[in-house]
């Protein structure tokens, strides 16, 4: 109740930023004394070439928001080619995304709690059936050509409870400039193929954070970023070479530890609409969550 109040208070008085603010500190309480007491995490890792697998509940804020078998692919029957989607849990209720991503929600369910989709995970898996398709919530101004404003939340069609491997990721509300070098980013990738199509999992990359420029001059030539990027977009650089964003998945995050935290991720990013299969970029270009704040909150916390 308390909790409330504070949050109709700052809403009304201060505005809608501290009401993340509020929000991720009721957050890592809760998380703090789940039981359970989730696994400690680490920024700091060696990046290999396509990502180091993510071990079981590592980022307990990363869904699986559906799957799509690629229509316009030449050999239909070929199972590789499935798009996946992933999404950022951020509250009880909604799961931030890309918004190119509303191709790949299937006629299936989202799937919390599992990072590996070749092995049943030791950890319960929480499946939560899709809603109608007012559930998928672009933002206004969302421009696949130019790849701008790609950003949408989904509103999940019941409530998650919280758990020691499921559980939201804060959202970056510090407009100052960005003092970080690197982020955490994360997919589905693909492995090799064992049996079915399901043969996917969570891959993490530490990448480099470089001037938007070096994107707009490796996609100098693609079909997107046309105009080159937005200051609501963010270049970041991968050390190795990363293949399967294409082909395994759309909607990647981009996301560091809290400061002073070893469990709860502050999100930095959706990935941007751009990456053609064909082409091999080191590359990325992320949209960044803090610029669209306003909207989530007024969507997600009616602020
Ligand atoms: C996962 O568990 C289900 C149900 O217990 C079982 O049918 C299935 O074979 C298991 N799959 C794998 C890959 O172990
Ligand atoms: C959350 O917990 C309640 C009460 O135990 C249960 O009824 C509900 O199904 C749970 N929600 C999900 C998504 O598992
Ligand atoms: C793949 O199929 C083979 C043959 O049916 C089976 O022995 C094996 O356990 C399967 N592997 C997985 C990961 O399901
Ligand atoms: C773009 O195309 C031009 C002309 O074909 C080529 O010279 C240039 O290297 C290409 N740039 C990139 C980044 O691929």
């Amino acid at each position: 109740m308390a909790t409330k109040g504070v949050l109709v208070l700052c809403a009304i008085v201060l505005g809608c930023y501290l009401c993340e603010v509020q929000e991720c500190q009721e957050y890592i309480k809760t998380i703090a004394s789940l039981n359970p007491v989730p696994v400690d995490r680490t920024n700091e890792f060696v990046t290999q070439a396509n990502g180091v697998p993510a071990k079981e509940a590592e980022f307990p804020h990363q869904v699986r928001l559906g799957q799509w078998l690629h229509e316009d692919y030449d050999d239909y029957d070929d199972p590789s080619f499935f798009i996946r989607c992933s999404g950022a849990l951020i509250s009880e209720n909604y799961l931030l995304v890309s918004g190119h991503c509303f191709w790949a929600v299937g006629n299936e369910y989202v799937s919390l709690g599992r990072h590996d989709y070749t092995k049943n995970s030791s950890l319960p898996e929480i499946q939560i059936k899709h809603g109608t398709s007012d559930s998928f919530i672009e933002h206004p101004n969302l421009e696949l050509k130019s790849a701008h404003d790609d950003i949408a939340l989904y509103r999940l069609t019941e409530p998650v409870n919280f758990t020691s491997n499921i559980y939201p990721a804060c959202l970056w509300t510090d407009e100052s400039p960005l003092q970080l070098d690197k982020f955490t980013a994360t997919a589905f990738t693909m492995g090799t193929s064992v049996n079915d199509t399901d043969d996917t999992h969570v891959a993490k990359l530490l990448v480099n954070v470089v001037p938007n420029a070096e994107c707009n001059a490796e996609y100098a030539n693609s079909t997107f970023y046309k105009k080159g990027l937005t200051d609501n977009q963010i270049c970041v650089e991968s050390p190795v070479e990363w293949k399967s964003t294409c082909r395994a998945d759309i909607g990647g995050l981009l996301q560091t530890l809290e400061k002073g935290s070893k469990t709860v991720y502050r999100l930095y990013g959706v990935e941007s609409i751009g990456h053609e299969c064909e082409e091999n970029h080191m590359k990325y270009a992320y949209t960044k969550v803090q610029k669209y704040l306003d909207w989530i909150e007024e969507v997600v916390w009616g602020a």
